[in-house]
């Protein structure tokens, strides 16, 4: 049966790194943000077709070097015990690569998922998460796994390292805005050069990361209340502490500086950091939301995306 399936971006809220350190961090889902895959019946071999990437390929088990597309296809196919199908996998995806945005995550998501249609097959959730986790693991080392329980719930919830995720609920009525630095800085490079600062001077560190550990409880306590001039206050303090552990950039600041000078409640980086994207919190009204898009294009941000809630 011919298949489509779509899966949504993610973006931290607070907590990123200090996460690794075993202090709650909250993330939210990016519902207008998807990637999507297509399984369609053809006669002939098993194509993947992702043309946002130019990519036309045939499937090979055989290749010894396969693209990541591949792996993902053949360890769903594996997953659900099914032979290479006479189909075309058509990948699409509006999450941009290499941003901490979830991109992996969700395009195994869309896959597993159109696959899984593809065959009428219904896997449990649990199923779905050890599959992006699985596939997590081969290109990112030691995935937290909040990626992938986010994008598989799309929910938004609070994560701490080894324990459940404990979902939350988002009030409505506000925007995320999220603009691309330009700079793609890998995830692990980042991870490992704060560990080897935090090797140096631990004490210093850990103060920083339980600070970071409070602001998650107070942001979680005031999306409760829906007190979002009070969540984009502790957003700004957050990017003050992730500027302290050494992951922001002048870039960072001054986009994050950019968008609270044009109304924004908040701003701070999402992800890794070292380049990236930096969100902004707003009041969900256009005109103000298109206020701070167009300084940021002026600042010359040439990708933004607005995501309401
Ligand atoms: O931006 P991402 O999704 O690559 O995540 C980086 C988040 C870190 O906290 C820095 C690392 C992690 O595994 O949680």
């Amino acid at each position: 049966m011919d298949s489509l399936a779509s899966a949504c971006g993610k973006s931290f809220l607070c907590g990123e790194h200090a996460v690794v350190y075993g202090v709650p961090a909250l993330a939210v889902p990016l519902p207008d943000l998807r990637a999507e895959a297509q399984v369609k019946s053809i006669i002939g071999p098993c194509r993947i077709m992702a043309p946002d990437l130019d990519l036309d390929l045939q499937v090979n088990p055989h290749d010894p070097d396969p693209h990541p597309l591949v792996t993902t296809v053949l360890s769903a196919l594996g997953h659900f015990e099914q032979p290479l199908p006479d189909a075309t996998i058509t990948v699409s995806s509006q999450i941009p690569i290499g941003r901490g945005l979830g991109s992996g995550s969700a395009i195994s998501a869309a896959i597993f998922r159109a696959l899984a249609g593809f065959y009428g097959l219904e896997p449990a959730k649990a199923e779905e998460l050890a599959f992006i986790h699985q596939i997590d693991t081969i290109y990112h080392g030691r995935p937290s796994g909040i990626d992938g329980a986010v994008v598989s719930h799309e929910r938004a919830l609070r994560f701490v390292r080894g324990e459940k995720p404990v979902f939350l609920d988002l009030p409505t009525g506000w925007s995320l805005l999220i603009a691309d630095s330009g700079i793609s800085s890998p995830t692990h490079l980042m991870v490992n050069g704060l560990r080897e600062r935090y090797d140096q001077a631990p004490h210093r560190y850990d103060l920083l990361m339980t600070a970071i550990g409070a602001l998650s409880r107070q942001v979680e306590i005031a999306l409760k209340t829906d007190a979002m001039r009070i969540v984009g206050r502790l957003l700004n303090r957050n990017q003050a502490l992730l500027n302290e552990l050494g992951v922001s950039t002048p870039r960072i600041e001054e986009l994050a500086q950019t968008a609270r000078d044009a109304g924004a409640l908040g701003a701070k980086l999402s992800g890794a950091g070292g380049g990236g994207v930096v969100i902004a919190l707003t009041q969900g009204q256009p005109e103000q939301n298109q206020e701070i898009l167009a300084a940021w294009q002026a600042k010359g941000v040439e990708r933004s995306w607005s995501v309401d809630y």
